[in-house]
C-alpha cells in the first residue's frame, strides 16, 4: 500500500500535530504516529490533543473512508505513556489524570466504533499505551523486527493500563488468561510469542507485507467491528457465572499474595479489582472503573518510586555520569574469562551472547569445557522454547573456546578473572597471562569480597586493574558493581563501564571499600534478621516480616544458601583490618547469633546440609530448626512485626547514606539502581535512598522514625549526618525524570 499524502485541509494534518492523517484515493486512511521533535512517540499531552482531532475528523469524514490503519513512522510503534508527565501526579491531580486518561479512552472508543475497519500495523515495540492503541483496533498485524516486543508492562511500574488495556484485554481473551497473559506480571512478548497468545492477529516479516496485510483485511471488512460489539457476545471462559471462572477466581488473591509475598503492590491489586469488576458491567463502565484504579495508583507513592527507578535505571546507563569523559569507546572483541566455575561459566556466556570472543580458561581442558557447558545447556533450552534459532546457538558457542593454556589467551583485549576467592591464587592467574595478553588489556577482577586497592598490589599496570562484581547468576542478573581501586586509572574505569554495556547490563560504580556497596549493605540486611532471632523473636515471623517488606528472598533463607561460615570470615577480616589501622570494631548483635550456630550447633547453612532450616537428604529445605526458638530466647521483649519489617529496610538505608558520606557511593541513581537490580531491596521502593525520599513524613519523618528505632534496637540506626542534614535542609536524595 502506498502511503499517498493527499492530506485533506480539515482537521490538523500539519506536520505539527503527533499524528498525520494520510488518505490515499481509495478511501484508506492511514494514521502515522509521529510526535515531532521526539525520539518516541507518548501518552502526552500532544498526542491526546491529536487522538481527540483524530476521532472528531473520522466522524465527520466518515462516509468517504473505507478503512484506518494505524502506524509510526518511529522505530517502535508507541512506547507508553509520558513517563515524566506522570511522576508529577500527586493526590491533588486526581481529577485531572481521571480527566485526560477518559478523555483518550473516549477518542479511541470513537474510532474503534465507527462501523470501518481499523487495523493496527505495529511496526516496532508496541508496549502499554502502544498495546493500547492496538487493543482499540479490529485487526492486529505485528511487523517481526528484531528486539519488537508487545505487552502490557504497567504493573512493573506500579501502573495498570488505563487506556483502555485492561477492559479490552479482558474481553479479548478472558479474565484468566488476560491477567496471566499480560496484566498481572507485565511480560513484554516477541511478536510471534504474542500471536501464540492470541494478542496480534498475524505477523509479517516485511513491512511491506505488514501493509498489504492491513489492506486485505480492509478489503475483506468493510464493516468490521470489535467481538466484544457483537450481539450476543460474552466474555471468554465467561464470567463468575461459568464454572470455569468461578474455579479460578478464589484461587487469585493466593496466587497474588505468592507473586508480591504479602508487600505493598498496589498495582497488582487493583489490576485484579478491575479486571474482575470491569467484566461483570458494560463496556463503558468498565472504562469508567479502570480509569478510577488507574488514578489511585498514578497518584500515590508506590508508582511514584518505581517510575523514579526507571529512570535511576536510564540515568546509570545514559547519563554518563559515571565514566569519564574524553576517553574514546574502543570496544571488546576478544575476553579472556578465567575460571570457568559458576561465575566464570554464566560471564563466559554473556560475553559471547554480546558477539564477543571468549576464551575461558580454567586448570584442565576437563573443567575449562564444563564450563562452556553452561552456555550449551542454557541455548539448548532457549533453543527448545522458541527463543532463540540453531543457527544462533552454534555461532554463540563456537564464540567460546575452552582451554586450560594460557598460550590460547593471545589477543586478549580484556581479562576477567573469577577464580577462587584466594588473594594469592589470583595474583597467581594474572602473573600467568602477563606478556600474552595484549599490552594494554583490560584486567578486572569478579572477587566479591577482597578489596581491589590490594589486590592491584599484585598485578601487572595496577592502573588497568579494576573490580567488575557480576551477580549469581551471571547470564541473567543484569546488575554489574565496577569498583574502582585508588591505583585504577580512568581510562581502564571508561573501558570497564563500556564493557558493561556492549554485554547490555547496568554498570553502576563505586570506590572500593570492604564489601563495596552490594555486598556491605546486603549484609546489614542479614544480620538485623538474624539479631531478631537472637532476640527470641519467632524465626517464622521473622521470614515473614522480610516477604512482607517486599524482598525477594526471604532473610534467614539466604543466609543459610550463602553459608554461615563466610559472613564470619569477611567479619573477622574486617575486624582485623579496623584494628589494625588503629580502629574501633563495633560488634553487630547478630554476631553471637552466627558464632553460636557454627561452633555449637555445627550449623553452617545449606551447602552444609543445616542451617538456620534443616534440608532433606537431596539438599530440598524441610523447615525452620526447631531449636531455633529453644535455644535463642533473648530477653523475651516482642518486636512489633512493622519493626520487624523497618529495621531490615532502614538498616540497608541508613548504610546506604553511610556510602554516600563516605564516598563509597558517589551517585543515587547507582544506589538506588544497585539496591533493586543486585540485592533484592524491594522494587515498590524505587530503591534503597528512594525509599528515605518516599517515607512518610519525607526525610524528617525518617529520621525521627530512625530514632525511635535507634532507641529500641540499638546504635547502629541512628541517622548519619548527611540525612539529618539534609532533612533539615529539606532536601531530598537527588530526584531525576
Ligand atoms: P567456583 O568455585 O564455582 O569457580 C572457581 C573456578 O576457578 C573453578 O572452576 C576452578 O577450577 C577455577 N580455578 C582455580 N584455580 C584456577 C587457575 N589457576 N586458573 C584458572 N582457573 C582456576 O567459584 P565462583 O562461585 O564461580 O566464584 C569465582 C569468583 O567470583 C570468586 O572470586 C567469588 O568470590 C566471585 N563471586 C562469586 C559470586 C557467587 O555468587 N558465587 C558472586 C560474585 C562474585
Amino acid at each position: 500500500m502506498t502511503l499517498s499524502t493527499q492530506t485533506a485541509q480539515t482537521a490538523r494534518d500539519d506536520d505539527s500535530t503527533a499524528i498525520r492523517w494520510e488518505r490515499d484515493e481509495s478511501g484508506v486512511v492511514t494514521l502515522v504516529l509521529d510526535d515531532p521533535g521526539q525520539s518516541a512517540n507518548t501518552m502526552n499531552q500532544a498526542f491526546r490533543d491529536a487522538i481527540a482531532a483524530i476521532a472528531d475528523r473520522a466522524e465527520a469524514e466518515r462516509d468517504s473512508i473505507r478503512g484506518i490503519v494505524f502506524t509510526s513512522a518511529k522505530k517502535t510503534f508507541f512506547a507508553g505513556g509520558d513517563l515524566k508527565d506522570m511522576i508529577r501526579l500527586g493526590p491533588a491531580q486526581a481529577q485531572q489524570a481521571f480527566d485526560a486518561g477518559m478523555a483518550v479512552k473516549r477518542a479511541l472508543r470513537r474510532i474503534e466504533t465507527l462501523g470501518k475497519p481499523v487495523v493496527a500495523a505495529i511496526n516496532g515495540a508496541a508496549l502499554g499505551g502502544g498495546y493500547e492503541i492496538a487493543l482499540a483496533c479490529h485487526h492486529r498485524i505485528a511487523l517481526d523486527a528484531p528486539g519488537s516486543r508487545i505487552g502490557l508492562p504497567e504493573v512493573t511500574l506500579g501502573l495498570l493500563p488505563g487506556g483502555g488495556g485492561v477492559t479490552r484485554s479482558v474481553r479479548l481473551l478472558g479474565i484468566t488468561d488476560a491477567l496471566l497473559t499480560v496484566l498481572l506480571q507485565g511480560t513484554r512478548h516477541t511478536p510471534r510469542r504474542a500471536l501464540e497468545k492470541g494478542l496480534v492477529h498475524e505477523v509479517a516479516d516485511t513491512a511491506e507485507e505488514m501493509l498489504a496485510k492491513a489492506r486485505a483485511f480492509i478489503d475483506a471488512h468493510p464493516e468490521s467491528r470489535q467481538p466484544w460489539d457483537e450481539e450476543g457476545y460474552r466474555i471468554p471462559g465467561g464470567t463468575p457465572a461459568t464454572p470455569r471462572f468461578a474455579a479460578d477466581l478464589p484461587a487469585f488473591p493466593a496466587n497474588l499474595k505468592k507473586q508480591t509475598g504479602g508487600a505493598p503492590y498496589p498495582a497488582q491489586r487493583n489490576i485484579l479489582a478491575a479486571a474482575v469488576e470491569g467484566s461483570q458491567v458494560d463496556f463503558e463502565t468498565a472504562q469508567t472503573i479502570e480509569a478510577r484504579y488507574f488514578t489511585e495508583l498514578v497518584t500515590g507513592q508506590t508508582a511514584k518510586n518505581m517510575i523514579q527507578a526507571f529512570f535511576f535505571d536510564l540515568q546509570a546507563v545514559n547519563s554518563g555520569a559515571s565514566r569519564p569523559s574524553g576517553i574514546e569507546p574502543r570496544p571488546v572483541r576478544k575476553v579472556a574469562v578465567l575460571g570457568a566455575g559458576m561465575m566464570g561459566a554464566g560471564i563466559a556466556y554473556s560475553c559471547a551472547r554480546a558477539g564477543i570472543d571468549v576464551v575461558l580458561k580454567d586448570v584442565s581442558a576437563e573443567a575449562a569445557a564444563g564450563g562452556k557447558e553452561y552456555s550449551r545447556r542454557l541455548l539448548d533450552k532457549a533453543l527448545s522454547r522458541g527463543r532463540t534459532t540453531g543457527a544462533e546457538r552454534d555461532a554463540l558457542l563456537a564464540r567460546i573456546t575452552p582451554t586450560a593454556d594460557s598460550a590460547d589467551l593471545a589477543g586478549c583485549d580484556a581479562v576477567i578473572e573469577a577464580v577462587f576467592e584466594d588473594t594469592a591464587l589470583k595474583h597467581k592467574v594474572f602473573q600467568e597471562i602477563q606478556g600474552i595478553v595484549e599490552p594494554d588489556a583490560l584486567l578486572c577482577s569478579n572477587t566479591s569480597t577482597l578489596p581491589i586497592t590490594l589486590l592491584a598490589e599484585g598485578v601487572f599496570r595496577p592502573a588497568d586493574f579494576i573490580g567488575l562484581h557480576f551477580f549469581s547468576p551471571a547470564d541473567r542478573m543484569p546488575l554489574v558493581e565496577i569498583i574502582k581501586g585508588e591505583r585504577t586509572g580512568d581510562g581502564a574505569l571508561a573501558r570497564a563501564f563500556d564493557l558493561v554495556r556492549q554485554i547490555g547490563k547496568t554498570p553502576i560504580v563505586v570506590n572500593d571499600s570492604r564489601g563495596f556497596f552490594t555486598s556491605r549493605v546486603i549484609g546489614r540486611f542479614i544480620n538485623e534478621g538474624v539479631a531478631m532471632v537472637g532476640e527470641g523473636v519467632d524465626p517464622a515471623s521473622v521470614e515473614q516480616a522480610a516477604a512482607q517488606a517486599g524482598y525477594p528472598a526471604k532473610v534467614l533463607s539466604l543466609m543459610d544458601e550463602l553459608t554461615l561460615t563466610l559472613p564470619r570470615r569477611i567479619r573477622d577480616e574486617t575486624r582485623r583490618a579496623i584494628e589494625e589501622a588503629g580502629g574501633v570494631w563495633t560488634p553487630h548483635p547478630a554476631d553471637a547469633v552466627i558464632d553460636r550456630m557454627v561452633d555449637e550447633f555445627g550449623r553452617t547453612g545449606r551447602g552444609g546440609g543445616a542451617g538456620f532450616y534443616e534440608y532433606a537428604e537431596d539438599g530440598s529445605r524441610t523447615g525452620l530448626w526447631p531449636g531455633l526458638r529453644e535455644h535463642f530466647t533473648g530477653a523475651g521483649t516482642p518486636v512489633p512485626f512493622a519493626d520487624m519489617k523497618e529495621r531490615m529496610l532502614f538498616s540497608e538505608a541508613l548504610d546506604s547514606v553511610r556510602c554516600l558520606e563516605e564516598n563509597v557511593l558517589t551517585s543515587v541513581a547507582d544506589a538506588n539502581i544497585g539496591s533493586i537490580m543486585g540485592i533484592g531491596f524491594p522494587a515498590w521502593t524505587g530503591g534503597v535512598l528512594q525509599y528515605i525520599n518516599g517515607y512518610e513524613g519525607g526525610l524528617p519523618g525518617f529520621v525521627a522514625r530512625s530514632r525511635e528505632l535507634a532507641e529500641r534496637y540499638g546504635e547502629r540506626f541512628e541517622p548519619p549526618a548527611l540525612l539529618v542534614r539534609k532533612a533539615e535542609r529539606g532536601e531530598r536524595f537527588g530526584d531525576v525524570g
